[in-house]
């Protein structure tokens, strides 16, 4: 927005990084070790209640065990607010000049709906103008089919980040800064861009019930939850959930990670701009007309209180097959891993190291992801850890589990987008996930197409 300002800089979301100690040189290296030091959790996760109802079918008890005082997350592709944010005023009538960002869900909306320009701190490396660019379909907060680039090289077991960061930035602000992939990075993968609609009550399940999650599965198939930093809160880590990595547990940290490494807009979070390749183009390079930060960290929080305020993914119409379908995949496995329904954490509970208060709009809901949010090797790993350091390099060749939610607005599957059909995605689970493959190419024609209506209604 014209509010915020400024400039840009590394990488996308996820990324903290690392990416920065190999990046920049000789006296940056303070600076480097800052950063790195800023996503060093300084304790680790802190409590967030007990676990709430999860099923897994075959494993846990069924639904009778579901709260009574649960309530369905509400769910629509229809621009309404879930009951958190107020709706505000008519949204074709807010403009730069009236927007209130915190006020409201459509205030906050018109906030991430925004284009960015040089003026207000887009770039000098960035991949689009509006976190809309990449968040829309159905409606504003889903996902697209846009895909970034992330690489690096692997040496032994470990990551080494591309100059500049994992992430690629695809524009610059001047045609000598855009980021070019060298020869050498051929650890390389694309990454394509995820949903956010409902992604406020996902925040709200406490690390206590993700972890329940993890340890009922059958210890082959078990995923695993990293515990990473939250920016805004009290130095206490968090399970990740969000990313394709789970690489954040906290919708604050990740917007501002966004801003920066999307936009180029720095925040109090993610104040420095990012590299172009290694090489500094931020405020004093000739590159950069703004000094840090260009947003005062308003944005960032209307970025968290839209998605925060989403309804989740609706579901298409519930068909004989459809339920059918759902029955095979409980059966068959693939439930175990694509868990729903989750409640989220009683209202009033603190999480994200304290800096969020479940909110009553959001706690006890019952959401249906279809994700454990866990990550798992199921054969289709990019070799790009959370952060290029020790303590992550097991998360190199492991995801987290596609929420399918909102499947039926997607056509481009899997992170990298390469999988055409959901028949491609489903042959490509191998590893964790090859026994349950093997039981869905086990199933008769018929059955298999309940599984696909099944699918196709999410
Ligand atoms: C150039 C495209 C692009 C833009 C612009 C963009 N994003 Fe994203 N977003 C992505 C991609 C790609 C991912 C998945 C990244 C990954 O996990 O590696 C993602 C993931 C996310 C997620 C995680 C959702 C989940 O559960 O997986 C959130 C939250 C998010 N973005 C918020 C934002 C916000 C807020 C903005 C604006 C400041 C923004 N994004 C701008 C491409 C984009
Ligand atoms: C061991 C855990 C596990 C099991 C079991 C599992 N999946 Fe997955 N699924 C994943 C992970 C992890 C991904 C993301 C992989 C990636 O992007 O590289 C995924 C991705 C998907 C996707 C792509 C979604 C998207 O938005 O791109 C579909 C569709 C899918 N799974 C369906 C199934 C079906 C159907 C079954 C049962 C036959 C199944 N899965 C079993 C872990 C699992």
């Amino acid at each position: 927005m014209k509010t915020t300002v400024v400039l840009s800089a590394s990488l996308v979301t996820i990324a903290f990084s690392v990416a920065d100690l190999t990046s920049l040189a000789g006296g940056q290296t303070s600076v480097a070790q800052t950063r790195r030091e800023r996503f060093t959790p300084k304790r680790p996760a802190a409590p967030e209640g007990p676990a709430r109802f999860f099923y897994i079918e075959g494993i846990t008890t069924p639904v009778q065990a579901l709260e009574k005082s649960s309530h369905e997350a509400r769910a629509g592709f229809d621009n309404l607010s879930n009951g958190l944010a107020p709706q505000g005023p008519d949204f074709e009538k807010i403009n730069e000049d009236n927007v209130n960002p915190l006020a409201s869900f459509n205030d906050a909306r018109f906030v991430f709906e925004d284009v960015e320009t040089y003026a207000d701190g887009l770039g000098p490396v960035y991949n689009a103008q509006s976190c809309r660019e990449c968040h829309q379909n159905i409606v504003t907060g889903g996902a697209s089919q846009v895909a970034e680039h992330r690489t690096g090289h692997t040496e032994g077991e470990m990551f080494f980040e591309s100059m500049g960061g994992s992430l690629i930035q695809s524009r610059a602000t001047a045609p000598d800064i855009v980021e070019h992939v060298v020869d050498t990075d051929e650890t390389r993968t694309f990454r394509m861009s995820t949903n956010t609609l409902g992604n406020g009550y996902i925040e709200c399940i406490s690390d206590s019930t993700i972890t329940a999650i993890r340890d009922a599965q059958p210890e082959e198939m078990r995923g695993l939850a990293p515990e990473v930093p939250v920016l805004e809160g009290d130095g206490s880590a968090r399970v990740g959930r969000f990313g394709w990595k789970s690489q954040h547990g906290s919708l604050v940290s990740f917007a501002a990670d966004a801003y920066v490494n999307e936009m180029g807009v720095t925040s109090p979070l993610f104040p420095d701009e990012n590299t172009s390749s290694g090489t500094f183009v931020g405020y004093g390079s000739g590159y950069d007309p703004l000094p840090e930060p260009d947003d005062d960290g308003t944005d960032v929080e209307a970025f968290a209180l839209f998605m925060r305020s989403t309804k989740v993914p609706p579901r298409g119409p519930i068909t004989d097959d459809v339920r059918l379908g759902q029955k095979q995949f409980g059966a068959i496995g693939c439930a175990v891993c694509h868990v729903s329904p989750i409640v989220t954490a009683a209202a009033g509970t603190p999480i994200n190291g304290g800096a969020f208060i479940v909110p009553d709009a959001l706690g006890n809901k019952i959401v249906r992801p279809f994700s454990d949010f866990l990550l798992h090797d199921i054969g289709t790993g990019d070799g790009i850890p959370i952060q290029a350091t020790p303590e992550f390099a097991e998360t190199a060749n492991k995801m987290r589990t596609a929420p399918l939610w909102g499947l039926r607005t997607r056509n481009r599957l899997m992170h990298d987008g390469l999988s055409f059909t959901k028949y491609d995605a489903i042959e490509r689970h191998d590893g964790q996930a090859a026994t349950v493959r093997d039981a869905f190419n086990a199933l008769d024609d018929t059955q298999k197409a309940q599984v696909y209506a099944f699918l196709d209604s999410l």
